[in-house]
């Protein structure tokens, strides 16, 4: 009996051993796995005809709303958070411009702030057109 209580005392500090030893060592083989599955993920796909020449759509992009126009040089993307407070910016076709309605932020195609206060240019996102689809990223 004593014998039996030994050696399950035993094989419990093992498993316990074992689980920390898992718990810690989980999180570190995450750390060095590459990437490229979770780097395809954070791809966004449009079709192309959701975004037609001259009209801008916006879209979530790795959690942050982003901005698609198809403007005559081509596709652009950019940030859709405005660097002043936070809002949302929107296409304005006439002017060629991106415009927040909260204090008049302008902005041009590149993020270049063109008017008001945002103190910063709008983040570019990568963005290419491939056959059918706008891919983001
Ligand atoms: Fe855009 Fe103020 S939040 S201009």
């Amino acid at each position: 009996m004593k014998e039996t209580r030994r050696h399950f005392l035993a094989w419990l500090v093992r498993i316990t051993g074992l689980a920390t030893l898992a718990g810690f060592l989980y999180p570190f083989i995450l750390y060095l796995k590459p990437l490229s599955s979770s780097i395809s993920a954070q791809t966004v796909e449009i079709p192309l005809e959701e975004v037609p020449p001259g009209e801008a759509k916006i879209v979530s992009y790795r959690g942050n709303p982003t901005i698609v126009v198809h403007a005559k040089e081509g596709m652009v993307a950019l940030s859709a958070v405005c660097t002043h407070l936070g809002c949302l910016v929107r296409w304005e076709k006439a002017r060629g411009e991106l415009f927040c309605p909260c204090h008049a932020g302008r902005f041009d195609l590149t993020g270049k702030v063109l008017g008001g206060p945002p103190p910063r240019p709008l983040p570019k996102v990568p963005v290419k057109v491939v056959g059918s689809s706008i891919i983001l990223g």
